[in-house]
C-alpha cells in the first residue's frame, strides 16, 4: 500500500520534472503544508505568486486565490488540487448583486477584501487582505466614503479601528462565524492566564473578548514574539500545525465552537477539499486549471497591484 512518504516523493519528482511550483495556505492540511514550497497567509500567497519563476503553479488554497495567482501570473499554467475549493465570503457575493449593489454608491471608493472572486475584483478600485486591510484604509483620503466588500465582520472591525465611513455587504465566513463565545468565555476561566487571539473574519463578540487580532500570519506572529506561554486561537483549526511547530513548548487550545466540539467547525470544508492524493493527481493531469479571461485578468490586475504597491 501507497504510504503518504510515497506520494510525497512522486509528488517532488514531478514537481522537478515539470517545473512546478506548490504554493498553500495554512489552512491546508499537514501534509500538503510539508510538501509546499512557500506556506503563507492571503497576502503573503499573492506576494509570493508575483514572483514565481517555474512554468506551472500548484495553488493548494481555495479558488479565488488560485484566481489571484493566475491574474499575476497571467502566462503560467496554474492549477489547483480541487476545482471545488470555495469560499463562502466569494459565494456569496454575486457579481450581479454586486454591480447593482454599487450603483446605489456612486462616489465611494470600492475595497474589496480579496475573498471575492475575480469578476468582483473587476469592480474594485482596491483589493485587501487581512493583513493590511488597515493599511489599505488609511491610503484612501479621509472624506472619501468607502463601500466594502464582502464580509461585514472584517468591514465591521475595520469602521471601529479606523473611524470611517464604510457601506458593508452581508457576507460572512462561515467558519470564523462558528465560535462560541459562551464556551469561549467558560474556557477562558479555565485557563485565566491564556491570551485569547482572533481572526477579524470572527463576529465582533468575539473580537471583542480577543487580547489580539489579526492574520493568519499576524496570529503565528503574536505567539511566536509573546512571552506568554497558554493561547486560545479563534480562527481555522490548520493554523496549529506552523503554530506547534514554531513553539513546541506552548499550549494551544481550538476555540470552542457553537456546535458540540466534534463537528470540526473550525475546519473551513473547502480549503480541506484538497487532499495529497487530488495534489498528486492535478500535478501529473496539469489539471483542473485555472482559465481566465484576459479582459478579467487586466481588469482585476490594477486593485491587486494597487494593493501589492502598499506593501
Ligand atoms: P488570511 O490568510 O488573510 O489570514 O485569511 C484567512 C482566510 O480565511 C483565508 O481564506
Ligand atoms: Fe472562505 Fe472562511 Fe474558508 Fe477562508 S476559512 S476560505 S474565508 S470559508
Amino acid at each position: 500500500m501507497e504510504t503518504i512518504t510515497d506520494l510525497k516523493e512522486k509528488i517532488l519528482a514531478l514537481k522537478k520534472e515539470k517545473n512546478a511550483v506548490i504554493l498553500a495556505h495554512y489552512y491546508q492540511e499537514e501534509a500538503i503544508q510539508e510538501i509546499a514550497d512557500f506556506v503563507g497567509d492571503s497576502l503573503e500567497l499573492s506576494r509570493k505568486a508575483s514572483q514565481v519563476e517555474a512554468d506551472i503553479i500548484v495553488f493548494a488554497g481555495v479558488y479565488f486565490m488560485a484566481e489571484t495567482a493566475k491574474i499575476v501570473n497571467p502566462n503560467k499554467k496554474v492549477i489547483i488540487p480541487d476545482v471545488n475549493a470555495g469560499c463562502s465570503l466569494a459565494d456569496g457575493c454575486p457579481p450581479d448583486e454586486f454591480k447593482a449593489f454599487l450603483e446605489k454608491y456612486p462616489n465611494h471608493t470600492v475595497v474589496t477584501y480579496i475573498n471575492c472572486t475575480a469578476e468582483v475584483k473587476t469592480l474594485t478600485d482596491i483589493v485587501c487582505t487581512s493583513s493590511n486591510a488597515k493599511k489599505v484604509i488609511a491610503s484612501i483620503p479621509e472624506d472619501q466614503p468607502i463601500v466594502f466588500a464582502p464580509d461585514k465582520n472584517l468591514g465591521r472591525y475595520l469602521i471601529a479601528e479606523t473611524g470611517r465611513d464604510m457601506v458593508l455587504w452581508e457576507g460572512s465566513c462561515i467558519v470564523h462565524e462558528a465560535f462560541s463565545l459562551e464556551k469561549l468565555i467558560d474556557l477562558f476561566k479555565k485557563h485565566p492566564t491564556a491570551t485569547i487571539i482572533a481572526h477579524p473574519e470572527s463576529e465582533t463578540h468575539i473580537l471583542k473578548v480577543a487580547h489580539y487580532i489579526g492574520s493568519t500570519s499576524g496570529m503565528l506572529n503574536h505567539v511566536k514574539n509573546s512571552t506568554n506561554n497558554t493561547f486560545i486561537v479563534a480562527t481555522e483549526a490548520g493554523i496549529l500545525h506552523q503554530m506547534q511547530l514554531d513553539n513546541p513548548t506552548k499550549t494551544l487550545i481550538p476555540a470552542p465552537s457553537k456546535e458540540d466540539n466534534t463537528c470540526a467547525c473550525s475546519e473551513c470544508a473547502f480549503m480541506k477539499v484538497n487532499t495529497l492524493e487530488k495534489l498528486y493527481q492535478c500535478l501529473q493531469d496539469e489539471s483542473p486549471e485555472v482559465h481566465l479571461d484576459n479582459g478579467i485578468i487586466k481588469k482585476t490586475l490594477l486593485p491587486i497591484q494597487r494593493m501589492l504597491a502598499l506593501n
